[in-house]
């Protein structure tokens, strides 16, 4: 098994990963048999909307190949009539005719050649890149759940080294197939006419090639299918390792060697697969290549015995024969080949398929409506329970039993250990994920029957990894309202306590973040982040603890900028530093996916339950520590 544990010993690498790839490799391989038809109906699907240019090109093809027989005629001629009449002396004027002919001829192929590329170019292009954008679009309107369990490099390389994979296939086939079929016919009517006692022994044979190559076709694809996961693989480590956080990760850890073992690993295991690929078939063609070089020889036999019993076959008969059948050599090897190409491309078309196949877990209802703006802000969580969809059925559920009200208009804040579960909550109200029993109510209707896009309207969320775009500060915040002015961008950036920072930036809003905004602090990031939502205006906005990682100043700057933020409108927030909380209008401690306690911060301090313990134990270490004197 490759892969193997080796390369990055740390959580998520090594054993896991292979095995429930490789049995992903396995099923496909499975069922690549009884899916061919299938497989090849849903790619000839893809072509539909190119039919006329489809046909086009088939005529162009066609056209070709009649004038492809020209030529030689036109060349017998112009030594029959042009060069050597009757009459004995060169026809010049007839000649001229002839040649003028003749380059017309060539220039007209030419043309034609170019037109054909151009049009089989268009169609495998355009097939290509709709088919990447389908499976862009599709993969967008995937729950939240199918990318917190599969890797980013894992989906980047569907779309980028599958979809890319069968471009040539795409563009090549048709040309190549109709030509080649074309040529194969023409011949194999010429020799039938010829004879058609050779033809049934140059031909019998055939049917082997066909068997053989149908096995070498299906290698091939298996050999593919690897060779994609290995890709897969690939972009992953690339994705992961050269991104700011693996970099920034791997030089404190000292484990760049690491990373180019594990790269240079699975890039040994690339190119020894690249190799097979390659090499799948060369056994195969130079079989056909023996076994057509063959034929003639078997031709001169085979007209030896029908002279022999008396069938009549003239020297001319068989020499002609031969020229023919060699000429067939070619495009029958160019046949084989693009039919082989088409097998292997199927693996790759299976595993695009497969997630065009993936359906989206969180969809809107046929008969979804829209956010009823009359109670607009509410929110309540009836006795919801819910685990996470890879977690096993064994493990407690995250949420068991919440339930909760949050008026609108009201400052609600939500406490308690790490892993409680507060997040998850977060995550529920704008139906990221489905509850497992209970409903999530949005302004009073259940999330699952409200139309998504107006759920996610009237919701701002501030997450805990504040995630900003390689773009500039400006456009970063246009991301909540594209057509923003610079006022607006400026207002939301005063309210969010951020504007004098960014102006005191040489480029101003101008300036850009880098990559996920790693040329910003950590206070900074999220301000902007606050500023991005409050251009959004939305009826409700979910802050998960904004302020964790910031010192007093920067926290006081932040929690300013939050409190402008929840004006006039619900606020649900998530905060490890109870001091951020005391004026909530309510607050709800979680804890191992309960609410354990719920109320003002007097009442529950009054209450002396948890809150009221971990409150007098936030305060306690909030004083400032007492100095130990050397020597004392
Ligand atoms: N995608 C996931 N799949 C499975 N389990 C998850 C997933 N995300 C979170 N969990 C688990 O759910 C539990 C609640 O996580 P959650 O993020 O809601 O905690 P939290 O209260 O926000 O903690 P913190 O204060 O540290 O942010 C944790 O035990 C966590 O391990
Ligand atoms: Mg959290």
């Amino acid at each position: 098994m490759r892969g193997g544990p080796g390369g990055r010993g740390g959580p998520g690498g090594g054993h896991g990963r292979v095995s429930v790839r490789d049995s992903e490799a396995q099923r496909l391989i499975n069922e690549s048999a009884p899916k061919v038809p299938h497989l090849l109906r849903r790619i000839g699907e893809l072509f539909r909307p190119y039919r006329a240019k489809l046909t086009l090109t088939i005529v162009l093809v066609l056209i070709s190949a009649g004038l492809s027989v020209l030529p030689p005629l036109l060349t017998k001629q112009a030594f029959d009539i042009g060069l050597f009449p009757s009459s004995g002396t060169p026809d010049f004027p007839v000649l001229l005719k002839l040649v003028a002919a003749m380059v017309l001829l060539w220039v007209a192929s030419a043309g034609l050649g170019v037109w054909q590329t151009f049009l089989t170019a268009t169609v495998g292009n355009r097939v290509m890149g709709a088919l990447r954008t389908r499976l862009f679009g599709h993969l967008q309107s995937m729950e939240l759940a199918f990318f917190t369990k599969t890797k980013t490099g894992v989906i980047q390389s569907r779309l980028q080294n599958d979809v890319g994979g069968v471009a040539d296939v795409l563009s090549n086939t048709v040309s190549s197939v109709i030509g080649n079929t074309v040529t194969v016919l023409a011949a194999v009517i010429s020799m039938l006419v010829l004879s058609w006692q050779l033809t049934i022994v140059a031909v019998i044979l055939l049917p082997i090639l066909v068997i053989a190559q149908r096995r070498v076709g299906q290698v091939r694809a298996r050999i593919a299918t690897k060779t994609q996961e290995s890709l897969s693989d690939m972009t992953s480590i690339t994705q992961e390792a050269l991104s700011v956080s693996g970099i920034l990760l791997a030089k404190s850890f000292n484990q760049q060697p690491a990373e180019i073992a594990r790269y240079a690993k699975e890039n040994e295991n690339q190119i020894s697969l690249q190799v097979r690929q390659q090499m799948s078939g060369q056994w195969f063609f130079a079989m056909v290549g023996i076994f057509l070089s063959v034929i003639p020889a078997v031709i001169y036999l085979a007209a030896a015995w029908l002279l022999l019993r008396d069938i009549p076959v003239t020297a001319g008969t068989i020499v002609a024969f031969t020229t023919v059948q060699a000429r067939l050599t070619f495009p029958l090897l160019g046949l084989l080949r693009v039919v082989l190409d088409l097998q292997t491309s199927q693996a790759l078309f299976s595993r695009i398929f497969e997630y065009l196949d993936l359906h989206p877990a969180i969809a809107d209802r046929k008969d979804a409506r829209a956010v009823d703006k009359a109670q607009l802000g509410r929110v309540e969580f009836d006795n919801v329970e819910f685990r996470y969809p890879d977690a096993g059925p064994e493990t407690p559920a995250t949420l068991k039993s919440v339930s909760f009200t949050i008026e609108p208009g009201q400052y609600a804040a939500f406490v308690g250990p790490s892993g409680a579960g507060k997040t998850t909550v977060s995550y529920l109200v704008p139906r990221f994920h489905d509850v497992g029993s209970g409903r999530v109510l949005f302004a009073g209707t259940d999330v699952r029957e409200l139309q998504q896009d107006s759920l996610v309207q009237n919701i701002g969320i501030v997450s805990q990894e504040t995630y900003l775009f390689h773009a500039t500060i400006a456009d970063n915040l246009r991301y909540a309202k594209p057509d923003a002015t610079l006022d607006e961008l400026v207002q939301a950036a005063r309210a969010a306590n951020i504007h004098n920072t960014i102006d005191s930036f040489p480029d101003g809003y101008d300036t850009v973040v880098g990559e996920r905004g790693y040329r910003l602090s950590g206070g900074e990031k999220q301000r902007i982040a606050i500023a991005r939502v409050l251009l959004k205006d939305p009826a409700v906005l979910i802050l998960d603890e904004a302020t964790s990682a910031l010192d007093s100043v920067s926290e006081r700057s932040v929690q300013g900028a939050l409190d402008t933020a929840s004006r006039g409108r619900t606020t649900i927030a998530i905060a490890h530093r109870l001091s951020t909380v005391i004026n909530a209008d309510v607050i709800f401690v979680v804890d191992a996916g309960r609410v354990v306690e719920r109320g003002t911060h007097a009442e529950l301090v009054a209450a002396g339950g948890v809150y009221a313990n971990l409150f007098a134990e936030q305060s306690r270490s909030a004083l400032p520590t007492p100095v130990a004197v050397d020597g004392d």
